[in-house]
């Protein structure tokens, strides 16, 4: 990796293709992939978890084949997430880390919210909301995990008492509730912000979306392509 490829807010795979209109790769294939298997195991584990977390819920066990099954599904599909969001982790953890414009950015929030993002100062390739959401999946993943397979009684019964059990379910059931509000706030970023969905479906991006979303990235998108040569730089 050349030095240029070094800037703060480049993920591996990230490309600008200079033409009318500029395209910009964003996601790489194996990210989709990951990305979606994530979000569908999310999705499942979403559906069995408030099967199973409230009897009025019951009747979602259908879709898993009934109660029994759905018992044995969930911790599973919850194994799958875990590791779905650690590949998610290792690839954008560096570019979700905190910079001085995140600050700057939170101050200016109520532009954001009101719809003046043009009055907000220029972002990187994630924005402060983006990565709060980013990091707080992580989290709250990391914890449902641990206290799920404190519950996980098939294999784990016998390493936990039934007070510190009992715990475990408490704790794991708010996180899921929190888990599903986060969630919904990353859609609805992703379907508000227009031109994002296609990031994550096809890969890519246009100048356009980058200039009046992620200035900043798209800046050292056209750097690094100088850099590496080209003379075209995005603008
Ligand atoms: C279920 C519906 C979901 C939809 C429609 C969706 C959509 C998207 C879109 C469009 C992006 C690209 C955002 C951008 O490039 O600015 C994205 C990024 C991402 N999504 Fe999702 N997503 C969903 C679920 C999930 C779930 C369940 C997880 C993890 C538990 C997840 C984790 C991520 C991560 C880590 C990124 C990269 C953003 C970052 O690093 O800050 N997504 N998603």
């Amino acid at each position: 990796m050349s030095e240029a490829r070094r800037r703060e807010e480049i993920a591996p795979g990230d490309d600008l293709h200079p033409g009318d209109p500029v395209v910009i790769d964003r996601y790489t294939t194996d990210a989709r992939v990951n990305h979606w298997l994530t979000a569908a195991s999310l999705v499942l584990l979403a559906l069995s978890g408030l099967a199973l977390f409230h009897p009025s819920l019951y009747f979602l066990t259908a879709l898993f084949g009934g109660g029994q099954l759905t018992r044995a599904i969930h911790p599973w599909l919850g194994v799958f997430l875990f590791v779905g969001y650690v590949g998610l982790f290792f690839r954008f953890w560096k570019v979700n880390l905190w910079t001085p414009t995140d600050g700057s950015w939170l101050a200016k929030l109520h532009e954001f919210l009101t719809g003046h993002e043009e009055n907000m100062p220029e972002v990187g390739r994630y924005n402060f909301a983006q990565k709060t959401v980013f990091w707080f999946m992580g989290l709250f993943i990391l914890v449902m995990i641990g206290t799920g397979l404190v519950i996980w009684d098939q294999y784990f019964g016998s390493w936990s008492t039934v007070e510190q059990k009992r715990i475990a379910v408490l704790i794991h059931s708010m996180c899921a509730i929190v888990m599903i509000c986060i969630v919904i706030v990353h859609v609805y970023g992703a379907l508000w912000a227009r031109g994002t969905m296609t990031a994550m479906l096809k890969g890519r991006v246009t100048g356009g979306w980058a200039w009046r979303h992620h200035r900043k990235w798209l800046r050292e998108l056209a750097a690094d392509k100088a850099d590496r040569g080209s003379t075209t730089p995005a603008e």
